[in-house]
């Protein structure tokens, strides 16, 4: 049997995912890479799924939404942290409404409480580090938002600050958590006043998508085709899986926005 690096203590129980949609090509993004083909991207979904499942999550299964073809990107319909679990009001018209129905699976776990309008909040902006969060400001993720958030996060014990996100879609675009006291940054991030005390792995030239890896349960889950990445988080003393996520790509997406880990 392969033995992990190290024996960790898990951060999650449980992951919600929802299944893409035949639709899905009708999604948002700009990323320019053409149109995702269904059965592939059901296919690295299915293998994201079957990770998660590997590394001890229980695993909450949602239907695909008809009409919302981004909905299977269900990290940003809320912020689950240890306290409570905010269900979030989508920047993007297009989304708003994928959180509707989430509240009944929520509160079997945790308290929960919603973003209002005129305050925005989309999930992909949402860095948990530890009892610490950073709220990406950005076109989904308005001031307003960021505001209610904070006063929730804070009135749960939780610390936070908001954070401009520069390029890519939503802050988890640019910024991850790699365990310690490490986060994964772009070299557009890097160095920024906001992160000034954490170590920080820039990542190389070419490579910025990789910055979108996530960690669970002391494995570091990055998407396939980034070998300087590869390399240099096999350094470290965590476990490393990487998963091909064309498709998702494709559509702006990527590793964290494709569950919710609690
Ligand atoms: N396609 C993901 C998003 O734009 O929200």
């Amino acid at each position: 049997m392969m033995m992990s690096k190290l024996q960790k203590k898990p951060m999650f129980r449980h992951a919600i995912v929802r299944r893409p949609g035949i639709d899905c090509a009708q999604g948002l993004t700009t990323a320019g890479l053409g149109a995702p083909d269904y059965h592939e991207l059901c296919k690295q979904h299915d293998a994201y799924v079957t990770i998660l499942d590997s590394l001890g999550l229980e695993i909450h299964a949602l239907e695909a939404l008809s009409g919302y073809p981004d909905a299977y990107f269900v990290e940003d319909v809320a912020i689950i942290t240890p306290k409570v679990a905010v269900i979030t009001n989508p920047g993007a018209p297009a989304r708003q409404g994928e959180e509707d129905g989430l509240e009944d699976l929520l509160s079997d776990f945790r308290e929960t409480v919603r973003i209002r309008p005129p305050g925005t909040v989309e999930g992909g902006d949402v860095l948990m580090v530890g009892n610490h969060f950073f709220v990406g400001l950005s076109d989904r993720t308005n001031e307003e938002g960021a505001r209610q958030l904070g006063a929730i996060l804070e009135s749960h014990g939780h610390t936070w600050r908001p954070v401009p996100v520069g390029a890519g879609l939503h802050l988890k675009s640019s910024i991850n958590y790699a365990g310690g006291n490490r986060l994964i940054v772009t070299q557009d991030f890097a160095g920024r006043e906001e992160i000034a005390g954490y170590e920080q792995i820039i990542l190389n030239d070419g490579e910025a998508y990789a910055a979108n890896t996530l960690l669970v349960n002391g494995t570091l889950i990055m998407p396939a085709g980034y070998p300087r990445t590869r390399a240099r988080l096999s350094e470290l003393d965590l476990d490393v899986i990487e998963i091909d996520v064309s498709e998702v790509q494709k559509m702006d997406g990527g590793l964290t926005c494709m569950s919710l880990r609690f």
